[in-house]
C-alpha cells in the first residue's frame, strides 16, 4: 500500500523567514494592534487587486456581514447563496436577521450562474452572494445582468485571491462588494483575517468605522498620538472585527511572494492532471483549473463514483489512512441540521456532494507529493472497484 511517512494537508501555509522578521519587527514598535502597518497592507492590495479601496477585517466572515450590513440588509429580506459552500457564506445572512434562498451550481465551473440564480429570485431577495468556489472566477457580469440593478451582488472571494475574471481583471476590480479571506490555508495567509474590496469611498468610511465599534475611522491614532485628546463620538452599533498589525506584517511579505506561489500551485495541480490521465480512471475536474485566471485554492475532482462499491467518505478515509489529507468541499449547507427544514431543489448540487473531493494543494507542496497522492487515489479507487466486483459476485 502506498503511504506517505508524513501527513500531508489538503492547504498548508508557506512562511519563512522574512514573514518571521517582519512580525519580530512589529513586536519591537510596541504596536501591534491595528495601525500603520494594517493601512500600508490595504493600499497594497487595493492595489493588487485593481480595487480602489481595501478594508481589512479579522476574517472573511466578518466581510461578508459587514457587506450585507453595510447594504442595509436585515428582517424580512432574502439573500440567495449557494449551498456548495462554506456555511459561513449562509450564516451571515442569519445573523443581520434575513433569510438564506439555497441556489444550485453549475456542474462545470462549481459555481452559481446567471439560470442558477434566476431560479430562485423573487419579491423580498435583496442581495445575492456569488461564491468563487475554489479560485474560479464566476462571470459576475453575467450574474449582474441576470440580477436587477436594485440587488446588490456580493462576492465571497474567500478562495479566490489572485484569481482574475476572463477579461484579464483581477477578482477585487468589479466594483461589488468583494470578501477575501486569509485564513491559516489561503493563498494568501495570515493565519486569521479578511479583507473586503470595493469601489466606493463612503461605503469603505462606513466599513472601517463598524470594524471598531462604530469609531470615527482613524480612532485608533487616539493610542499612538497622546496629543489627540478627542472624545470618540459613536453614532452607530459597531463591532469588533479589526485587523491587526501582526497580521498585516505578514501579510505584506506574503502579498510579495503571490507570483512564487502561483506557479507552485499551477505545478501541482498539473501534476495532478498529468498523473490521473495515465489512469484508467474517468476523472472530472472543475473547469478552468489550469487557466491562467483560476487561483487554486482548491482541486477540486469529481470521482467516477457510480463505478465504486465506496462513498466518497470511505475514499476519503482510505486516503487519510494513506497520509493523503484529501478533503471535501462541501457537505451542502442545506443538508446541515442548523438549516434542517429548508428543503431547495438543488439536482446539481446534491449530485456533486455524492462524488467530489478536493486533493492536497498548497505553494509548500512540490509536484513529487502531488504525483504520490495521485497514484494513491488509483490505488484507493482500484481497491473500490474490486470491493464491487466481489459484492457483485456475492450477490
Ligand atoms: C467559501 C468560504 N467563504 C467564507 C469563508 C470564511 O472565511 P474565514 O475563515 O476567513 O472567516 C470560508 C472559509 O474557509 C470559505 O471557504
Amino acid at each position: 500500500m502506498l503511504r506517505r511517512d508524513t501527513y500531508l494537508p489538503f492547504g498548508r501555509p508557506d512562511f519563512g523567514d522574512e514573514e518571521m522578521s517582519a512580525v519580530t519587527r512589529i513586536m519591537r514598535t510596541g504596536w501591534v494592534g491595528m495601525g500603520s502597518e494594517t493601512l500600508a497592507f490595504e493600499r497594497e492590495l487595493a492595489e493588487a487587486c485593481g480595487a480602489p479601496a481595501v478594508v481589512t477585517v479579522n476574517s472573511c466572515t466578518s466581510a461578508l456581514f459587514l457587506s450585507l450590513v453595510a447594504h442595509g440588509i436585515g428582517p424580512g429580506d432574502e439573500v440567495v447563496v449557494p449551498s456548495l459552500t462554506w456555511i459561513s457564506t449562509a450564516n451571515v445572512v442569519r445573523q443581520v436577521g434575513a433569510t438564506v434562498v439555497f441556489c444550485d451550481v453549475d456542474p462545470g465551473t462549481l459555481s452559481v450562474s446567471p439560470a442558477t440564480v434566476r431560479a430562485v429570485l423573487g419579491p423580498r431577495t435583496r442581495a445575492v452572494i456569488v461564491v468563487h468556489l475554489g479560485g474560479l472566477a464566476v462571470d459576475v457580469a453575467a450574474i449582474r445582468r441576470a440580477v436587477p440593478a436594485h440587488i446588490p451582488i456580493v462576492e465571497d472571494a474567500a478562495h479566490a485571491f489572485g484569481a482574475r475574471f476572463a477579461d484579464g481583471r483581477p477578482v477585487g476590480a468589479s466594483g461589488n462588494l468583494t470578501c477575501f479571506s486569509f485564513y491559516a490555508n489561503k493563498n494568501l495567509s495570515t493565519g486569521e483575517g479578511g479583507a473586503v474590496a470595493l469601489a466606493d469611498e463612503a461605503v469603505a468610511d462606513r466599513l472601517r468605522s463598524l470594524r471598531q465599534h462604530g469609531l470615527p475611522q482613524d480612532a485608533w491614532k487616539r493610542f499612538v498620538d497622546p496629543r489627540r485628546l478627542e472624545t470618540p463620538r459613536v453614532r452607530e452599533l459597531g463591532f469588533k472585527m479589526n485587523y491587526t498589525d501582526l497580521q498585516a506584517a505578514i501579510g505584506r511579505v506574503q502579498l510579495r511572494r503571490q507570483p512564487v506561489f502561483a506557479r507552485r500551485r499551477l505545478d501541482v495541480a498539473r501534476a495532478y492532471r498529468e498523473t490521473l490521465a495515465q489512469s484508467p480512471w474517468p476523472f472530472v475536474w472543475q473547469d478552468g483549473l489550469l487557466d491562467e485566471g483560476h487561483a487554486r485554492h482548491l482541486c477540486l475532482v469529481q470521482l467516477p463514483i457510480e463505478r465504486l462499491a465506496w462513498t466518497r467518505h470511505e475514499v476519503l478515509a482510505a486516503l487519510r489512512e494513506r497520509n493523503i489529507g484529501a478533503s471535501l468541499h462541501y457537505q451542502p449547507v442545506h443538508t446541515m441540521p442548523l438549516y434542517a427544514g429548508a428543503t431547495p431543489f438543488l439536482p446539481v448540487t446534491d449530485r456533486l456532494s455524492a462524488r467530489i473531493l478536493t486533493l492536497p494543494i498548497s505553494a509548500s507542496m512540490t509536484t513529487d507529493d502531488a504525483r504520490l497522492a495521485a497514484s494513491a487515489l488509483v490505488e484507493v479507487l482500484d481497491e473500490a472497484r474490486e470491493s464491487r466486483v466481489s459484492l457483485g459476485a456475492a450477490g
